[in-house]
């Protein structure tokens, strides 16, 4: 695939303005908006507006809707905080460090009725600024922020959006489909109804 040259974005902005530029077209590259998120340089001051923290779970904040082509958001993880094993619903995953260090484990899909504990592949820490992709086709994942004295805050991409995905019980293989939601939209906290279902991504 041809390999385009990555201007960097000197601002979180201008990272929404080429976003948007690229997922104009239909076919995306992996590697180019990869590069291009790994190439914007965190810079706290220009995001922490949608940053909302919480005390018991990590929160889902919305931050672009990508003209309907991607949902961009930022994840908040306090300490110890991590997501279930989930899928990807067939969509594209892309997660930028924006601070601290994420723990990510993938594993395999569980086999048919295979009962007992899943199978781990890999584990890494990601590592401020740096960008992990994936898709229903690589694997199933988790991811902590391990750290008990430094929270984590992290940027998703995923194309196309969606608002379901599947979780999955370590344990058993076990899986349920679940609702997603957002703590705040735009940087503005969403009513507390709509919050409180299981989150997950
Ligand atoms: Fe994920």
């Amino acid at each position: 695939m041809e390999h385009t040259e990555v201007v960097k974005p000197e601002t979180l902005d201008d990272l929404i303005q080429t976003l948007h530029k690229i997922f104009e077209s239909d076919s995306i590259n992996v590697e180019e908006v990869q590069d291009i998120m790994e190439a914007y340089e965190s810079n706290r001051q220009e995001w922490m507006k949608y940053a909302k923290f919480d005390q018991y779970r990590y929160t889902r904040n919305l931050v672009d809707e990508g003209n309907g082509k991607f949902n961009l958001m930022i994840l908040c993880w306090g300490e110890g905080h991590g997501s279930s094993i989930h899928d990807h619903t067939d969509s594209h995953c892309f997660m930028k460090l924006l601070q601290g260090q994420l723990k990510e484990t993938l594993f395999n899909w569980p086999e048919g009725k295979s009962k007992g504990d899943m199978v781990q592949k890999s584990q890494r820490i990601l590592q401020e600024n740096k960008v992990a992709y994936i898709n229903d086709s690589l694997g199933l994942h988790r991811v902590e922020n391990v750290s008990h004295t430094e929270c984590a805050a992290s940027l998703h991409l995923y194309s196309p959006p969606f608002q379901t995905c599947q979780t999955f019980d370590q344990r058993t293989g076990h899986r349920n489909t679940v609702k997603m939601t957002f703590t705040s939209k735009y940087g503005e906290k969403i009513p507390f109804e709509s919050t409180v279902s299981q989150e997950n991504n």
